[in-house]
């Protein structure tokens, strides 16, 4: 999945989508879900222009169906111009905007009762990381960011593990790191949901190329990317794809 942030004019997501075709149908044929996230102004006319089978996800979205929410976008709406996936949590939305592992929560809740896909970011920032408290910072988000959910609910999960330290660094993770701790994480999952977690899709994020998408989607516990910075033009969207099949 490539997320694309604060980026794009309606006109450049245009460019974009209007010569994906070959790369997307490429991808069907692999039973490759691919897609992208563009901002919320960008949504209806990439849903409109993107061949059918292209993912298309929000970036966040509110968990109340309407109201008094001045700046906030609902999952009805998001329903109504047929997008069916969004990122919740994201490490750029927690440390700007101070999301909570609780409004995530309240968010993925929401969004499995309208039957879309929750792409739910957790990753620790460096000075977890340095502190060496990785996993504690992970299980809090998984745990309280799936609190409530049933074993019926999450097979339309997806995980993203994104180490703050990495996104748009150019800094990736180790494939040891991405492997130890997706593995870690599909343990949380198998110890909260049993074996429906065996459906959760967990992907790694952080500063993802061409030139290493293929190392880690060679790991055993990671199933897929979220791709920022390379997933924005064209060229390098393509070759993520042409470098894993
Ligand atoms: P990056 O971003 O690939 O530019 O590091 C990843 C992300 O923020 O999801």
């Amino acid at each position: 999945m490539g997320n694309w942030k604060m980026n794009k004019l309606i006109s450049e997501a245009n460019e974009f989508t209007s010569t994906i075709g070959p790369t997307i149908k490429k991808a069907t044929e692999h039973n490759i879900d691919i897609g992208v996230a563009p901002t919320y102004l960008c949504l209806d006319e990439v849903v409109r222009s993107a061949p059918k089978d292209m993912l298309v996800a929000a970036q966040n979205c509110h968990y109340e169906p309407h109201g008094a929410f001045t700046g906030e976008i609902s999952i009805e709406m998001l329903e109504e111009l047929g997008v069916n996936w969004c990122i919740i949590g994201h490490s750029e939305r927690r440390t700007y905007f101070n999301e909570t592992d609780q409004a995530c929560n309240l968010k993925i809740k929401a969004l499995i009762a309208h039957h879309m896909v929750p792409l739910y970011c957790v990753g620790e920032t460096l000075e977890q990381f340095e502190s060496g408290i990785t996993k504690e910072v992970v299980r809090r988000q998984v745990v309280d960011g799936l609190k409530d959910l049933t074993a019926s609910e999450v097979k339309n999960l997806v995980i993203a593990y994104e180490p703050v330290w990495s996104i748009g660094t150019g800094k990736n993770a180790s494939t040891e790191i991405a492997q130890d701790v997706c593995c870690y994480i599909r343990g949380i999952l198998h110890e909260l949901f049993g074996d429906a977690s065996e459906e959760i899709r967990v992907l790694y994020g952080g500063s993802v190329k061409p030139e290493n998408i293929r190392d880690y989607l060679t790991l055993p516990d990671v199933d897929g990317a979220l791709v920022g910075g390379a997933s924005l033009k064209i060229d390098s969207y393509q070759a993520l794809l042409d470098n894993i099949i």
